[in-house]
């Protein structure tokens, strides 16, 4: 039996859940030619609904559509890689015409690429040393994109990433290339809210105003469990309101959390049963125990400090204030300025995330299972 709760990949249509609205919304935004900025919190959905808004008819019909993920990129040189494998891997179900177009306007890796003797498709065999001028590479993967048979859409996911790159202005770069292009929209996309949003709203920035911006927030509770009931029923089981409804509260509708918690109650629980309450906090339980290494071990690489602030932050859930008086002498931390210094490493190892309340800031653990083990274990 399929378990209905996808957890890794691209989730098949009839497992997908609403996003209705934003769907529509994005379709809008893309007929209407504009770029997009997609902001949330890391596993909201955005790389889900991206694919999801691919298969729209109005989409699918009209464009070439392409996605990439920059999160384990740190040079121009790989992420001109990573651009142009997606493109070529895109391109092989389209056919020889294509794909030869696409080789052709590439010229500088042309000498990295070989032609397979049994088929003869070429196959895409580039390193990162055959990458000898990026910025050459990369005008040449606008310039197939600007003349490519139909207009596209490239999706740039954790699009943050190019500010670490070592490379001085990659940003500018890019705007330069993107600015006048007619036949791709780009929908760049990540979950550094701070960085992107700096980098798309002030005035002295290269992608100033350049796009429509879009923020995905968790799908409604109603939805969510009446989408997680409908499913279990479907594969001729059951879950009671209650359990799914803990499943949704446990991690305010973070989506990744609350569909692995749903995906291994499936997955474990006696299916001549309903899924209760019980099941669903065991699950949790089971959960964190079989992550305990990978915590112990992320524990284990902080310092005082860090470790102390962080178990402060998992034991609120939500923390406000975290350099008041009163929250430095609740969790017997050392002082404000040590609280301070360990947010700022928490947040850039992203362990930490917080949301904007205001003027007020809220942290949390940013790994929501990791949260619930510390306040276990602590
Ligand atoms: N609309 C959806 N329907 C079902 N599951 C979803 C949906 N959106 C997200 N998920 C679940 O959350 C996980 C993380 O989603 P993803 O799109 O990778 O998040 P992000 O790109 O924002 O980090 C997915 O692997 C899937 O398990
Ligand atoms: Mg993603």
């Amino acid at each position: 039996m399929t378990n209905p709760f996808y957890i890794t990949g691209i989730i098949p249509e009839t497992y997908f859940c609403d996003r209705e609205k934003e769907t529509q919304q994005l379709v809008s935004i893309i007929e209407n030619r504009a770029h997009i900025l997609l902001t949330s919190a890391r596993r909201m959905g955005k790389t889900q609904l991206v694919y999801h808004v691919y298969k729209q008819p109005a989409i699918k019909d009209t464009f070439r559509t392409f996605y990439v993920d920059l999160y384990p990129t740190t040079s121009l040189h790989e992420m001109v890689l990573f651009l142009s494998k997606e493109i070529y891997s895109t391109l092989i179900p389209k056919g020889k015409k294509a794909l030869k177009f696409f080789l052709s306007t590439i010229k500088s890796l042309t000498g990295s690429f070989g032609y397979d003797p049994v088929t003869g498709t070429p196959s895409f065999d580039v390193k990162l040393g055959d990458i000898h001028d990026p910025k050459l590479t990369l005008q040449e993967i606008f310039s197939y994109l600007e003349k490519a048979d139909k207009p596209c859409i490239f999706a740039i996911d954790e699009f943050q990433q190019i500010a670490n790159y070592p490379e001085k202005n990659v940003e500018a770069l890019l705007r330069s290339y993107i600015q006048p292009m007619n036949n791709c929209l780009f929908i760049f996309a990540g979950s550094n809210r701070h960085i992107l949003e700096n980098m798309f709203n002030s005035a002295a920035r290269p992608f100033y105003n350049s796009t429509e911006q879009f923020h995905l927030e968790r799908i409604p509770k109603e939805i969510y469990t009446g989408f997680a009931m409908q499913k279990i029923n479907d594969a001729g089981r059951s879950i009671t309101p209650e359990a799914a409804g803990l499943a949704y509260d446990l991690f305010e509708g973070h989506t990744y959390y609350v569909h692995h918690i749903l995906h291994n109650a499936f997955a474990n629980i006696d299916p001549q049963k309903a899924i209760d309450v019980k099941d669903i906090l065991d699950t949790l339980d089971d959960l964190l125990d079989a992550r305990e290494r990978s915590f112990s071990s992320t524990m284990n690489k902080l310092n005082f400090k860090q470790k102390e602030t962080l178990i402060a932050i998992a034991k609120e859930g939500k923390a406000v204030g975290v350099t008041s008086v009163a929250f430095v002498k609740k969790h017997a931390l050392r002082s404000a300025s040590s609280v301070q210094y360990a947010v700022s490493t928490l947040l850039e190892d992203q362990l930490l995330t917080y949301e904007d309340e205001g003027r007020r800031k809220i942290y949390s653990v940013a790994d929501r299972f990791l949260g619930y083990w510390i306040k276990k274990n602590y």
